[in-house]
């Protein structure tokens, strides 16, 4: 059901970047930093058809949350579907997360994941997703990315100081998964608005 999902929504959005979900393999190896014996609000770029939900979702303690945001309206419409007090689902770009998780009551996020395609996106655009993303993570929380390539590598590394890498190739096609940590110290300031 989901593979179709993807097929029919990549022939009219290339954004979807994707012929089937990930992996199970690979939706183990994202999330393994994730502590979840505590509340916890994870924010979602890309869920797609709600691949991470599922799992997160089980896992996650009642009073946890879970923000979601798609630009894709056919995958939207299949995550709301999902009846669960902790999800929330937003029809938006990962470059407005800050607004989105603050109209949520969310000041900050503990896990940031993201499976969009970075490599399809303008420089700034990239740019300000990341620079969004560090800024709405709590210090020390994480920002969790997969994506086909290394691509990704430098431009976290600009942000976060340092980033971890490791690959599953237990996935079609194989990723690379990159775990990226808040520290305030190494974030390069941007300039003061007079
Ligand atoms: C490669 S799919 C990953 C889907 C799912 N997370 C998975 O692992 O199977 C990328 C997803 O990112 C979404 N997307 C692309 N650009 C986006 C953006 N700027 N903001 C939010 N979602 C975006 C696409 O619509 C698609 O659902």
């Amino acid at each position: 059901m989901s593979t179709l999902a993807y097929l029919k929504s990549l022939i009219k959005d290339k954004n979807v970047a994707s012929i089937t979900p990930s992996s199970r393999y690979t939706v183990r190896k994202v999330t393994r930093k994730i502590d979840f014996s505590g509340d916890i609000t994870i924010v979602e770029y890309g869920p797609g058809t709600g691949v991470f939900a599922e799992y997160l979702l089980k896992k996650m303690s009642p009073d946890s949350r879970l923000i979601m945001i798609e630009l894709n309206p056919d995958f939207v419409e299949i995550l709301q579907k999902i009846d669960d007090p902790r999800v929330s689902v937003h029809r938006q770009s990962a470059e407005e997360a800050e607004a989105i998780a603050q109209n949520c009551g969310a000041l900050e996020a503990d896990y940031i994941l993201s499976g969009i395609p970075f490599s399809f996106l303008p420089v700034q655009v990239k740019d300000n997703i990341l620079t969004a993303t560090y800024r709405l993570l709590r210090e020390d929380g994480y920002f969790l990315a997969y994506q086909t390539s290394m691509h990704l590598r430098k431009p976290i590394e600009k942000h976060f100081g340092a980033v971890e890498m490791s690959f599953e190739i237990r996935n079609i096609p194989p990723m690379c998964i990159y775990e990226a940590r808040k520290n305030g110290h190494r974030h390069l300031p941007h300039p003061p608005k007079n």
